[in-house]
């Protein structure tokens, strides 16, 4: 396989020739929001130019036009992550509004007093909150896989927690803090043997890596635009076809709605029956310019180029004294994404930021939204953040790393 022309690749992405502080950008936070092609901005900007109007309400060419790209967008989608069919394919805002369609309009009438929902501990508060509220509104249980090595799911304490029979199983594909890439196949396998429904948060691996949902067997899987290339404000739920036409949906109203008179109302097809009032239209339109985007790279190209970019760094990092990376080491770079989070002894993350800041490099510090995972888990308040999608060069990396050394000037570290 070719390696990426990254050089190349950089000059759609106007932003990545800009400047931040009279320096040479280097943007390492694609796993909080991607930068985007030239081709996905002229593509939102022809929907405004050229077809704007509401999709299934007008009957003139435009509206026409606008319902087509549309529907193409969910085509797209579909086809990227081997869904069946666009019926299968929710657009909401987000991968947190994807896992909250799911908790409310499966989770309220099928979860009940004593029932038991299985996350992990490394996941986004995304797939925590919606569930821990739920589980205190029935009564429920949340449990929490433990981790092995602070870097994966300890399948033991998994298989253990599945003995208790959940009735849902919700796991992050790819951690934004560890970098881990579960393997969701066989803890989907595992789960439905145990007679759970599997969610996967697939918000950091869909827009990294081929992510196919008939070979995982997962029944939800939830993923958003703006993490690969793609406008902001569209989510994607995919789900299958016999579990969403199931459903009661929890949000109603609008476009949704097959006939309503004041005493009755019932359901649109799939997956309209899951979109209440007017989308993200020009957000749909974006998100199927930057699939073929990426699908024009190739996403198994794309997944090389990280693990690549992403064992130079964790090489890099180990060099330097009083660092701290975590998740899996150089040995397990295979089984991780483009996520390298890390300390540096003595400077607070927040510190680091800044600095890396001043010196260009764009990276983020915090939890993550990933709390109950680096303030229990990895016992720290805060952690810094480098992530790498296919615009990044080992360049980039190496001024992060000489960046640390700034870091230790100003806030006087001692070597
Ligand atoms: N979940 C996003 C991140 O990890 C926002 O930064």
């Amino acid at each position: 396989m070719a390696d990426l022309d990254v050089t190349d690749i950089r000059k759609d992405f106007p932003i990545l020739s800009t400047t931040n502080h009279g320096k040479p950008l280097v943007y390492l936070d694609s796993a909080a929001t991607s930068q985007k092609p030239l081709y996905v901005i002229n593509r939102v900007s022809e929907y405004y130019k050229t077809f704007n109007a509401n999709i299934h309400r007008g009957l003139y060419e435009l509206s026409m036009k606008s319902t087509e790209e549309y529907q193409r967008s969910k085509e797209l989608s579909a086809k990227l992550i081997n869904a069946e069919s666009y019926r299968d394919i929710i657009y909401c805002r987000n991968t947190t509004d994807a896992i909250n369609i799911v908790a409310l309009s499966w989770g309220e009438p099928n979860i009940g007093k004593g029932d038991r929902i299985l996350i992990t501990d490394m996941e986004h508060h995304s797939n925590i909150v919606p569930w821990l509220m739920l589980a205190k509104r029935k009564k429920a249980i949340l449990e929490h896989a433990r981790l092995k090595d602070k870097s994966f799911v300890d399948m033991d304490d998994f298989k253990e927690k599945l003995e208790h029979g959940p009735k849902m199983v919700a796991i992050t594909h790819a951690s934004n803090v560890l970098g881990t890439i579960n393997n969701a196949k066989e803890m989907a396998r595992l789960a439905h043997k145990a007679g759970a429904l599997v969610l996967i948060d697939a918000a950091q691996s869909v827009p990294h890596m081929p992510v196919d949902v008939k070979d995982i067997d997962c029944d939800f899987l939830a993923f958003s635009s703006h993490k690969m290339l793609g406008p902001a404000g569209v989510g994607v739920l995919y789900g299958k076809d016999q579990l969403l036409e199931s459903i009661t949906p929890a949000i109603v109203g609008s476009d949704m709605i097959r006939s309503v008179t004041f005493d009755s109302a019932d359901w649109n097809e799939l997956p309209w029956k899951f979109e209440s009032g007017t989308p993200n239209m020009e957000g749909g339109v974006g998100l199927a310019a930057a699939i073929e985007y990426l699908e024009r790279i190739g996403m198994r190209r794309i997944r090389e180029h990280e693990m690549k970019i992403a064992r130079y760094a964790l090489k890099r990092l180990e060099e330097v004294k009083g660092v701290k990376v975590y998740g899996p080491g150089v040995r397990d770079a295979d089984k991780r994404g483009g996520v390298v989070s890390f300390n540096i002894a003595g400077a607070h993350p927040h510190d680091v930021a800044t600095i890396f800041d001043s010196e260009g490099i764009a990276i983020r510090a915090g939890h993550h939204c990933a709390m109950p995972l680096v303030n229990q888990v990895l016992d720290e308040t805060s952690v810094a953040r480098m992530s790498f999608y296919l615009y990044n060069m080992e360049e980039e990396v190496d001024r992060a790393v000489d960046a640390i050394s700034k870091v230790r000037k100003v806030l006087r570290i001692k070597e």
